[in-house]
């Protein structure tokens, strides 16, 4: 199998073990995935079969909030933690077609998502896209890199994005914690972008993909509408407020349930 094959060239990437950003990547129809994320993904399918169409869902959210966050509210410096493989079109592709200024730094942890990191570096000219290796789990070794003092201006508002990874942390992490150490760091103005799933909409279901995650070795937690909104602390929540993934200013009007993909999803801007 030429991927088993391949991982041996990638430094630290483990294909022994499932890895979420690789999981994700084979919901998105992506190539960047083992066997053994397959089976996962698989599983977590059996137990949520709507899995793939909230994955789509999920990067949609991103595709919307981050051009309006450049269209509409000025934004033109991004911090994106958690960034997972590339999927185009990227946040900073997103960003850059409304205004080819906008600076990007991606934070991303996994040793799969840095083997790639240059798909996300394809910054326009005027732009300026940087990668950092480095764990949410210590924000203040993301705030205080030199490679964000030089892309970022902490000065000025700032849009960051905390998309599909807060559920990869535990309780015992503190991600509230982590949360409120970015918050406190960024300017009046900035925006925070979250997307996270819960159990609210489809207890059972949410429930054995945590099995099937859990019985992998993958941490899944998801988490209801109150443990979401505190991510956000005193910052105020832009039209239409904390809501399911897709009715977050939808393109066009869902056929379907807006609860059909189990994520909550929201936008805020410091006061
Ligand atoms: C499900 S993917 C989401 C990717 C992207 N944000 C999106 O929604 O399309 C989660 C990503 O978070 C990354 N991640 C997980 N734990 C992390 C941590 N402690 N620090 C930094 N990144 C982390 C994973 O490596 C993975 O790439």
């Amino acid at each position: 199998m030429a991927k088993a094959a391949a991982s041996t060239s990638v430094s630290g990437v483990d294909t022994r073990v499932p890895h979420s950003a690789r999981v994700y990547d084979y919901w998105l129809g992506g190539k960047d995935n083992f066997a053994i994320d397959r089976a996962v993904g698989e599983a977590m399918i059996q137990a949520i079969p709507g899995m793939r169409y909230m994955a789509a869902e999920n990067r949609k959210f991103v595709h919307r909030a981050v051009r309006d966050l450049v269209a509409k509210e000025g934004i033109r410096q991004f911090l994106d933690v958690g960034t997972g493989i590339p999927t185009p079109p990227n946040l900073h592709e997103i960003a850059q077609t409304a205004a080819p200024e906008t600076r990007v730094v991606y934070v991303d942890n996994d040793p799969l998502v840095l083997a790639h990191a240059r798909a996300l570096l394809t910054s326009t000219a005027e732009g300026r896209c940087r990668y950092l290796d480095a764990d949410l789990r210590q924000p203040q070794s993301i705030l205080t890199d030199a490679v964000l003092a030089k892309t970022l201006d902490l000065t000025k508002p700032v849009g960051l994005t905390l998309i599909a990874v807060l559920m990869l942390l535990t309780d015992e992490d503190d991600p509230w914690a982590t949360v409120a150490q970015l918050r406190d760091a960024m300017p009046s103005g900035s925006y925070l972008a979250i997307t996270h799933p819960t159990a609210d909409f489809n207890p059972d279901e949410v429930q054995q993909a945590v099995a099937a995650a859990t019985d992998a070795g993958m941490t899944l937690v998801p988490r209801n509408r109150g443990a979401v909104a505190s991510f956000f602390g005193d910052w105020e929540l832009l039209e239409p407020g904390l809501v399911p993934v897709s009715a977050w200013r939808p393109d066009e009007p869902s056929a379907g349930s807006p609860q059909a993909a189990y994520y909550w999803a929201g936008v805020a801007c410091k006061p």
